[in-house]
């Protein structure tokens, strides 16, 4: 009797259990139903290439972004009152080819103010103060824009063969020029033309690959400065706003995705809150920066080619740093907006911006830093940098200027959303290992500003490639046609 007792027990026990297990198998199996794609990341990209999908009539889509907002790295933070651009702030015009994101900010009347780099030769301090003559900061100017002619010349030869591989640093460059940049004023004048654009140091960048500059030879110099309480992401809700109706189910924020399975039946995604996702094609729009980390991981792992392609790119960081103050004390007459600070460590507080044009009467500067500098004012404390921003403040303008109210540093390289700005092409990087990383493994697509081997580092360059993955993607859907790697 008392063993049937427990017996009966054990059978209730084990029935409970048989019961809880079909629960959990008929959670999973509540999955939402397959979608033709999902495309992971909401930024400009992403957004593009959904777009793209819907307007060919492939409505089963799912989109995935971490984070709360869509835009990624088109975004903006409230500061002193007023709207800074952390990421993104300029879009480009006025040159001989159609710049799209011209006419989403027309047609959202977006508020832009032109930003003039023209009169540096006014406009820079040496290191212990003071500024420079004209004349010599024009013949540095004159110099740097000699050695960027040359680069362009050694690119134009080394891209005549298309057959061969060889390429060289723009530092290299320089050494073949037997010009390179030596005290602060040419090493500012140099930063201002590549680190400044690549966000990395020359010795870092392809002569091959980054000269000319295909987004201000196409596009244009006129450099529009954001300055809408929309932000540079209201083209990003543009877009979406065309074919995502208001709390449409296929744009799901929040959603980190942290595994990706493939075969040749289709993709699995599964997310950090522990949902599951299922489609025949994957667009994978997360930065090169969160490709080279661990956040997403991939089965079965990507073949070599791809884990090549990927880890050998370079992602940079580039770091506009905002301060507020009570007042200012700084020159704020025509041709005084940029201006630069020359120091004998290369990219030290090196480019200043005002914002009196684009906010009247808000008191803020910002300054640019990039590459190893950023990644060292990332670690330290907002404090600490404050009072290295003040320093340099001090030499160019005197000891009696106030303390700041309030500081903000952004900080892409720690968020593991995006662990960077942007990319940079490193030097004897090949075409070919380029396509590698532009190429599809199997259904996963890739797309984003890294993909784009004219625009890469531009908004340009994320939007043009999610066009182009989700049209690689339609090809494939449709026709049976499929990039393959
Ligand atoms: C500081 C800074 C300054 C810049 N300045 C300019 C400029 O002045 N002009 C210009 O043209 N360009 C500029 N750029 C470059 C431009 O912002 C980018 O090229 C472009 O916005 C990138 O878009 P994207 O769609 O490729 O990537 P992203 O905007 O990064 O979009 C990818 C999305 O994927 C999401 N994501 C990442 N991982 C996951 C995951 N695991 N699961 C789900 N979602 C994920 C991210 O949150 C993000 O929203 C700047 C960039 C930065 C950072
Ligand atoms: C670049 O090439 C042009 C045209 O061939 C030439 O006139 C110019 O001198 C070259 N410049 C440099 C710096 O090599
Ligand atoms: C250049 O700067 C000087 C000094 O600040 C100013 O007087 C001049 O008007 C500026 N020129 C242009 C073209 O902006």
């Amino acid at each position: 009797m008392l063993r049937n007792m427990h017996l009966s027990a054990a059978m209730k026990l084990l029935l409970s259990l048989l019961v809880l297990l079909l629960a959990v198998s008929s959670a999973t199996v509540a999955a939402p139903p397959p979608s033709s794609v999902i495309v992971v990341g909401a930024g400009l990209s992403g957004i593009a290439a959904a777009k793209t999908l819907h307007d060919a009539g492939i409505k089963d889509i799912v989109i995935l972004e971490a984070t709360p907002k869509i835009g990624g790295r088109l975004s903006k933070v409230a500061f002193a009152g007023k709207t800074m651009e952390v990421g993104a702030c300029w879009y480009f015009g006025g040159g001989p080819q159609h710049n799209p994101l011209v006419d989403i900010a027309n047609s959202l009347k977006l508020n832009t103010y032109p930003t003039n780099f023209g009169n540096l030769s006014s406009n820079t301090y040496k290191q212990q103060g003071g500024l420079y003559p004209k004349a010599e900061v024009d013949a540095a100017l004159g110099a740097g824009a000699a050695r960027a002619q040359f680069c362009t010349n050694l690119s134009t030869t080394l891209n005549s063969n298309p057959r061969s591989d060889q390429d060289v640093s723009v530092m290299g460059a320089y050494l073949l020029y037997k010009q390179v940049p030596a005290t602060p004023l040419e090493m500012v004048v140099d930063y201002f033309n590549n680190d400044y654009i690549d966000a990395q140091a020359p010795q870092l960048t392809s002569v091959k690959h980054k000269y000319p500059r295909h987004e201000l030879v196409d596009h244009g110099v006129n450099f529009n400065y954001v300055k809408d309480p929309r932000g540079f992401e209201s083209m990003a809700y543009h877009i979406a706003d065309q074919f995502l109706k208001k709390g449409d189910p296929r744009l799901k924020l929040n959603k980190v995705v942290r595994e990706i399975s493939y075969s040749k039946k289709g993709v699995t995604v599964k997310t950090e809150d522990g949902s599951v996702f299922e489609a025949k094609f994957a667009i994978l729009s997360a930065s090169l920066g969160v490709l080279q980390s661990n956040l997403i991981s991939f089965k079965p792992e990507f073949p070599m080619w791809k884990r090549v392609a990927i880890s050998d790119f370079s992602m940079a960081t580039y770091t506009k740093i905002f301060i507020k103050f009570p007042h200012k004390f700084w020159p704020t007459g025509p041709g005084t907006e940029v201006f630069f600070y020359a120091h004998q460590h290369h990219g030290y507080y090196p480019i200043w911006k005002h914002l009196e044009n684009e906010y009247p009467g808000s008191n803020i500067l910002f300054v640019t830093v990039t590459g190893d500098e950023s990644i060292r004012i990332e670690k330290q404390s907002d404090e600490a940098t404050k009072a290295e921003a003040m320093e340099v403040l001090k030499k160019m303008f005197g000891n009696n200027i106030p303390n700041p109210d309030a500081i903000l540093v952004p900080r892409w390289w720690t968020n593991r959303f995006f662990k960077g700005s942007y990319v940079n092409w490193p030097p004897r990087y090949s075409h070919e290992q380029f396509q590698h990383l532009q190429a599809p493994v199997g259904p996963v697509y890739f797309t984003g500003e890294h993909t784009s081997e004219k625009y890469m580092g531009f908004a340009t360059g994320a939007y043009f490639s999610g066009i182009e993955s989700a049209n690689d993607v339609i090809k494939c859907l449709n026709r049976k046609i499929c990039r393959a790697h």
